[in-house]
């Protein structure tokens, strides 16, 4: 529509606010942002405010901002995307509020164009929605259900990224390892993998995120077999105690997650592996959550991501008695987080000393190690260097780490 990009809301003709709902937290600082931009209204008030992203497509959500955020003119949720500038025109020329969040799962949509943020590192959308339903989790309500991508399009848009120099995509979709299960294809997540791999060019393909309920022998011997995937495996766990597993609806217990980290790690010795964990889900004792201080102790993860539940409104675990203090999860959260940071900071001090192809993708802003690299396996390498060498594969010697990185000198 003619539109160029702003940093600065008081400039900009449209703000438009891209939301999360996954947890309370993000929201909140949303419903901030959106309070803030009254300023900017004030100052100029032709001024369009639009809200998308799955946050506003809770009924719950988007009635809260019609009533209290009158400065909002535009809501539109994932689905309908594609409709922006059709959307927008409404707003401009019938000068009224716009809500749109049809309740329809939303289509694949293709050829939508795209703006990548950076040269180097690329996200490549496989599939949307989720299956799942997890007790805890808002996303298949929000997203809807899986809806995969043609084989031949995802191909097409990974030819594209490697033809314009991108040398890291990452292959996206809530459950990547049900990708193209609702096709008619014979295409499943390792097929699609190893299409990509076949594309020529030097670049490395990383995928989120594996359900470890269906990650298959086929995938980590296709990620073993693939010289362009990355060994590198993000598989959720959210806890270690099989009776929050199953309340969580999880589908695997304990045991089988150990057995698929085992064979994982069987096809890949040097798998770097990282999970997400929730901490105090409804009801989960003392004794449940320490299984889960042992399950990582027992996988070691090279990095975890830790949440606090947070209750989402409409889904199955928001009914669940949950009579434990918001002060005893944060002590667990904060004892697990104690672990996560040793285990990390150990499997980083046994980096030091070894060489590591690293693809070095940006700058960090300091003056001592201004380079920021990654690790085949993703993880994060600080090092010094000229700007040029951004966008190029690099052996490196990694000659300290903690818990967030390894520092390393380029040979
Ligand atoms: N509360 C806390 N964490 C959540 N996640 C998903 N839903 C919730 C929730 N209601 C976490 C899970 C998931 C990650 C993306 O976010 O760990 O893997
Ligand atoms: Fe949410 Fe579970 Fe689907 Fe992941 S798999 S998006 S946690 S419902």
């Amino acid at each position: 529509m003619g539109y160029g990009f702003t940093q600065n809301e008081f400039e900009a003709d449209v703000i438009v606010v891209n939301t999360c709902a996954v947890r309370e937290h993000a929201e909140m600082r949303v419903l901030g942002n959106v309070g803030a931009l009254n300023h900017t209204k004030k100052a100029k008030p032709e001024q369009i405010i639009a809200v998308c992203g799955c946050m506003v497509q809770q009924e719950h959500m988007t009635e809260k901002i019609k009533k209290s955020y009158p400065i909002v003119d535009l809501v539109f949720g994932p689905h309908e995307l594609w409709r922006f500038p059709e959307l927008l025109l409404d707003v401009m020329t019938r000068h009224k509020r716009v809500f749109a969040t049809a309740r329809d799962d939303g289509a694949v949509t293709e050829g939508i164009p795209l703006r990548r943020d950076g040269k180097v590192k690329a996200w490549l959308s496989i599939m949307y929605g989720c299956n799942n339903f997890c007790t805890y989790c808002i996303v298949p309500y929000v997203r809807g259900r899986e809806r995969s991508r043609l084989p031949e399009d995802i191909l097409a848009e990974a030819r594209q990224l490697v033809a314009a120099g991108y040398k890291d995509i990452t292959l996206l979709g809530q459950n990547v390892n049900s990708y193209g299960k609702d096709l008619d294809s014979e295409t499943d997540f390792a097929d699609l993998i190893r299409m990509v791999n076949d594309i020529p060019g030097d670049f490395l393909i990383r995928f989120m995120t594996s359900h470890p309920k269906d990650a298959t022998e086929k995938l980590f011997r296709t990620m073993a077999e693939c010289e362009k995937c990355a060994h590198q495996l993000h598989l959720p766990v959210q806890a270690g105690n099989d009776r929050i597993l199953k309340a969580m609806n999880r589908h695997y217990d304990r045991e089988k997650y150990l057995t698929q980290v085992q064979l994982a790690r069987q096809y890949m010795p040097d798998l770097v592996l990282t999970t997400d964990i929730i901490v105090g889900f409804p009801g989960e004792t003392e004794e449940e959550f320490e299984e889960t201080i042992s399950l990582c102790e027992e996988v070691r993860f090279d990095a975890m991501f830790t949440f606090i539940y947070s209750k989402r409104v409409g889904t199955p675990a928001a009914s669940m008695p949950d009579p434990f203090t918001r002060e005893e999860k944060q002590k667990h959260f904060d004892r697990l987080t104690e672990v996560a940071n040793r285990i990390s900071g150990e499997k980083h001090a046994a980096y030091i000393g070894t060489h590591q192809r690293v693809l070095i993708d940006g700058e960090t802003g300091r003056d001592e190690y201004n380079l920021s690299a990654r690790t085949n396996g993703g993880r994060l390498v600080h090092l010094k260097g000229e700007a040029e060498l951004i966008g190029q594969f690099r052996n490196v010697v990694i000659t300290g780490g903690n818990t967030w990185a390894l520092y390393g000198e380029v040979e």
